[in-house]
């Protein structure tokens, strides 16, 4: 067996792919559905197959093993996803390493420069040049031991710290320039720290690997207040959740997410008890992130700094929260107080409470609206119900949307039939729902067989041989799946679905996750002796049109007075007859 296959075979693609989608296992069996991570869905049309260690969504066509799986997650090459599977796993990877891309290499320099650079900063927190910012953390009251949780550490003053220790391990230029931790000196000579005199907060994948920092200016004079890694081979803002990593768990737990502002919302929150808590990171919320979070929970509560900026942001987060399916509720806390000063000033008691009693999304939005207009004026209201349109326009469920509109007049004080009108009116412009696989008109016994033969070699030594040679097979629409299936089999006994997939044109690999993975039937059926009674019930069947067709013909030749050709017919149908029965 070689790597690939070994580590394919110690590892379980359910686990695996369990830990960013929550599955539920369908049955009894062996099939595991959640919500397809690739994209946006309100009910389930992606499985995991836990015998063929196989994964397939029927609403975007994704497909794969584990291996696969990994690499559209954590947008991964092959040896990476391997890699990252060994390495979570501990499984050693062999010695000799196939010579990975360009491009791979280029991303692991980077990586592990990200190491290096996570390190230094947090020796430097801790030596005496981090005085500083240490106390700075003391004044914001963030503890040593939460420091060390976060991996916060401290960027000196020099601006040759960072680029010597990199030059000193062996980086090159390109590497260097491409990490987005150093800058190229404007004449040339060199390279200089990219972050300078500031507080640093690793920011991590999903795998929690450190892929891009974040400096915080240590005095309110130095601009800008944090600075960002820019893009880099390892890292795209736009589908990079702050602090994913270590609350996903969590997020599981509680099943909802709390989305706040800023990196020290996130960590003022944690230190404090509430672990499901994550940040976009300095950038609006995309439609990525809003999936990476509803991967682990359907539910998200927004908890946005109570500003002008804020409140801006919470709505435009809501809409795009919405648009992904998301459910929404809105926490808003008074005082002007940003969450990581609110649990500091009133305690995480109080916190804990509002989270619980945060409204849904769509009261917080009629209380701006009220807000906003004077709702005792016909204009007013009108007003009002359009700034609340967009976000109603997406809740697809009527008896919600109903509810909704009650509470919303109620907020507003206008009549719930006005409402109602205009939500109706928004829901017919409405697209219509998620695509669905067309069904298939494939007879049970196709069905059987290839299950059956997809589960044993012994069940394809004794099946596939039959089965070619029988007339039916011609009208088969699994027809080409079982060929590629029987030329596998001929060329390695052993093999997964995964490598039949790989081998199956576009349309069929569609059918075939369609038979093994859309799954009603009791997986006792996938026997050999199931597999023997569906060709032996094919075999009579035949035999009956056989018999039909023939006693049709000795009808016609009696009319037309043919006797010869009855009895001749006659004794042909006796023949049949007794084959049957014996
Ligand atoms: P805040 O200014 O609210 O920062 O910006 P904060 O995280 O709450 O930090 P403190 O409490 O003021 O120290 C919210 C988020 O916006 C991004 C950062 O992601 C920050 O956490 N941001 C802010 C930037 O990217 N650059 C900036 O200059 C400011
Ligand atoms: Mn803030």
């Amino acid at each position: 067996m070689d790597f690939i296959e070994h580590l394919k075979s110690s590892v379980d693609i359910v686990k695996v792919v369990g830990e960013y989608v929550r599955l539920k296992r369908a049955g009894g069996g062996p099939r595991w559905v959640g919500l397809c991570p690739f994209h946006t869905e309100k009910t389930p049309s992606f499985s995991v197959h836990q015998t063929h260690q196989f994964y397939k969504c029927f609403g975007c066509n994704a497909g794969g093993d584990v291996i696969r799986f990994l690499m559209e997650i954590e947008r991964l090459s092959f040896m990476e996803a391997v890699k990252l599977l060994a390495e979570r796993h501990g499984i050693p990877m062999p010695e000799r390493r196939e010579p990975a891309d360009a491009e791979s290499r280029l991303r692991a320099a980077v990586l592990e420069m990200h190491e290096i650079a996570g390190r230094l900063f947090r020796e430097a927190l801790a030596a005496p040049e981090g005085a500083a910012a240490r106390e700075y953390l003391a004044r914001r009251r963030v503890s040593p031991t939460i420091a060390a949780e976060f991996g916060l550490g401290y960027a000196d003053r020099s601006g040759q710290e960072l680029v010597r220790r990199l030059q000193r391990e062996g980086f090159n230029e390109q590497q260097l320039e491409a990490s987005g931790l150093v800058l190229r000196r404007q004449d040339g000579s060199g390279f200089y720290d990219r972050f300078r005199n500031r507080l640093m907060f690793p920011i991590h994948s999903e795998s929690g690997k450190i892929i891009a920092f974040a400096g915080r200016a240590l005095s309110a004079e130095d601009e800008p207040k944090y600075l960002n890694s820019p893009e880099t081979p390892v890292y795209t803002k736009s589908r990079v959740v702050y602090n994913l990593h270590r609350a996903k768990d969590e997020i599981r737990k509680c099943g909802y997410s709390v989305l706040v502002e800023g990196y020290m919302d996130v960590i003022g929150l944690h230190a404090a008890g509430i672990r499901p808590v994550v940040a976009s990171c300095g950038t609006a919320l995309t439609n990525w992130q809003v999936r990476s979070l509803k991967r682990h929970a359907s539910e998200v509560i927004v908890n946005f700094d109570p500003d002008e900026a804020g409140g801006n942001a919470a709505e435009r987060s809501i809409q795009l929260l919405l648009e992904e399916s998301a459910q929404v509720r809105v926490l808003e806390l008074e005082g002007g107080l940003d969450p990581d000063e609110y649990v500091k000033h009133s305690g995480v008691d109080v916190y804990r409470r509002k989270l619980e009693q945060a409204p849904g999304y769509f009261v917080w939005l009629a209380d701006r609206a009220q807000r906003r207009f004077d709702v005792r004026t016909a204009q007013g209201q009108v007003a009002a119900l359009q700034l609340l349109l967009p976000a109603i326009q997406r809740v697809s469920d009527r008896l919600e949307r109903a509810a909704i509109a009650s509470e919303v007049a109620g907020r507003l004080g206008v009549a719930p039939g006005l409402v109602l009108d205009h939500f109706r009116r928004a829901a017919t412009e409405r697209k219509a729902g998620a695509m669905r696989p067309p069904a298939q008109p494939v007879r049970p016994v196709e069905k059987i067989l290839l299950n059956a033969a997809l589960l044993s070699p012994e069940v394809r030594d004794e099946v596939l041989p039959r089965l070619e040679s029988m007339p039916e097979f011609d009208q088969f629409l699994t027809r080409r799946i079982f060929e590629k299936l029987a030329l596998l089999h001929n060329t390695q006994r052993e093999f997964t679905f995964a490598d039949l997939d790989a081998r199956l044109e576009e349309a069929d690999r569609a059918l075939a996750a369609s038979l093994v993975f859309a799954d009603e039937l009791d997986e006792e059926v996938y026997t050999l002796e199931q597999a023997r009674a569906c060709l032996a019930a094919m075999e009579r069947e035949r035999r009956e049109a056989e018999r039909r067709a023939l006693r049709q013909r000795v009808k016609e030749a009696e009319q037309a007075g043919d006797y010869e050709a009855v009895l001749r017919l006659t004794r042909e149908l006796a023949r049949l007859s007794r084959q049957r029965a014996g």
